[in-house]
């Protein structure tokens, strides 16, 4: 079978690849020509683990091609995915021109039946939009051409994406023909063989099954920082906490840590576009309102402890940031917390080191001369008053502490990931805060 698939982002591109991988022949387009040049010689826009091989493999091999002209992309196509950009409105609505512009060149061009299909995360509603951009233009040609859409929407994590698109918990499919529907099972048989269901529905619901995952996963973690932070007021320990109620298999061990608020491209622009849908149709998800009023909260509490460890003066002093991207095996630094703590923390005066195994070019383009880049994690923390941990990459688990201790200027650690044992870094001599196990929370969340 040959795709094609618009839009060269995240989605896009893991999809093009991974579809490759099974045998689909995958033509992926994308306007931006330095991109697709780029891609053309295996450089990748996104660092993305096992997804160059993927790439190169599947070029080399001859299944895999990038180009900027959808013209020639689609003769001979089954399916078209559009997986191009829905960044956040004004008022926190998907804006969706991107993907209507692509509907409607997809209307201009096509010569035979294609199943057009949303892969973006979009609101409810948007297949519709699509199929009317679709028949316009092909009304302006006075062309009549069979075509179906349908709603696939895409639920892979950044840095295990390759891992979750070959072995998919589910996939979900909306649609409203039997044809689409067959054509698009014939696509993912390969994923299916060993067990992994796919699931089809009409297309409202698969729009509203992507929202509703990531609003709730994002719930959970607002929950538990919530319990986190209320653990720390009342001496109890929420590593503790968690286990105990994650052992329960109605709420699972899974997403329930504590941290310094969620961040990506995913969680905070679906909350909002959710509730935004919501208040399209008269109705307040006040879940949601709650869930994001925690979040802003919680990636201002390290520096709350901060503060209230050095009584409110930071000025001139160091201190070193490890991890910079919102979550570890990503450099993505959409919405990273990260940002927000040193951004607090230059405002206050202090001088900032940071650094990241992999997102320090990229987070130079959040944080400019701002801030120094160190070149480890230990040159970050030379002569700092405190090492702050905003992202739990791998490398910081188990550092060399004596060496860390003779480093620094006072031995003080933020611990905004909750991965280090406080009763062995105060046996080491550290001062540790962590989030929720101790009392210093209260405090820093009423500063
Ligand atoms: C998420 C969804 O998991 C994925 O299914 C969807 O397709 C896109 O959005 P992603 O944004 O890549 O994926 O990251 P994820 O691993 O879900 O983490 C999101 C944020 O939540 C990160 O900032 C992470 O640090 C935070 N998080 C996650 C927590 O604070 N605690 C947790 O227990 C889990």
């Amino acid at each position: 079978m040959k795709i094609v698939i618009v839009g060269t982002g995240y989605v896009g591109l893991v999809t093009g690849a991974c579809l490759a991988e099974v045998g689909t022949e995958v033509v992926c387009v994308d306007v931006n020509t330095a991109k697709i040049e780029r891609l053309q010689n295996d450089v990748l826009p996104i660092y993305e683990p096992g997804l160059l091989e993927i790439v190169k493999r599947n070029r080399q091999d001859g299944r895999l091609f990038f180009t900027t002209d959808l013209a020639s992309a689609l003769p001979g196509a089954e399916v078209v995915f559009i997986a191009v950009g829905t960044p956040p409105g004004e008022d926190g609505s998907a804006d969706l021109q991107y993907v209507l512009q692509v509907a409607s060149q997809i209307g201009q061009l096509m010569e035979h039946y294609l199943v057009i299909v949303t892969k973006s995360t979009v609101p409810v509603g948007t297949a519709a939009q699509v199929n009317r951009a679709v028949k316009n233009s092909l009304d302006a040609r006075q062309r009549i051409l069979d075509y179906d859409v349908a709603s696939n929407p895409e639920f892979l994590k950044e840095g295990a994406a390759v891992n979750d698109f070959m072995k998919p918990d589910r996939i979900v499919v909306g649609v409203n023909t039997a044809k689409a529907r067959q054509t698009l099972e014939q696509l993912y048989h390969p994923f299916l063989l060993n067990g992994h269901p796919i699931l089809f529905m009409d297309i409202a619901s698969a729009e509203m099954t992507k929202y509703a995952a990531n609003a709730m996963l994002a719930t959970r973690i607002s929950y538990m920082n919530d319990i986190a932070n209320l653990c720390g007021l009342v001496g109890a320990d929420i590593n503790q906490v968690r286990k105990g109620i994650g052992s329960d298999p109605r709420i699972g061990k899974h997403f329930l840590y504590p941290g310094i608020g969620y961040g990506g491209s995913c969680f905070p622009k679906d909350v909002k576009a959710l509730m935004q849908t919501g208040r399209e149709y008269g109705y307040q998800l006040r879940i949601l309102d709650a869930v994001e009023a925690v979040n802003e909260d919680q990636k201002k509490l390290l520096f709350g402890k901060v503060l209230r460890h050095f009584d409110g003066d930071i000025r001139n002093k160091k201190f070193a940031v490890w991890g910079l991207s919102f979550k570890p095996n990503t450099d993505d630094m959409r919405e990273a917390p990260s940002l927000v703590l040193i951004d607090s923390l230059l405002e206050a005066g202090a001088i900032v080191s940071v650094y990241d195994p992999v997102a320090m070019e990229e987070a130079h383009g959040y944080l400019g001369n701002s801030v120094t880049y160190a070149e480890d994690m230990y040159n970050a923390a030379e002569n700092a008053v405190a090492v702050l941990l905003a992202t739990e990459w791998n490398t910081f688990r188990m550092p060399d502490w004596q060496r860390l201790r003779s480093l620094m200027q006072s031995p003080l650690l933020f611990d905004g990931r909750n991965i280090y044992d406080n009763v062995q870094l105060t046996q080491l001599g550290f001062t540790y805060y962590g989030i929720g196990k101790t009392t210093d929370t209260v405090n820093a969340l009423i500063q």
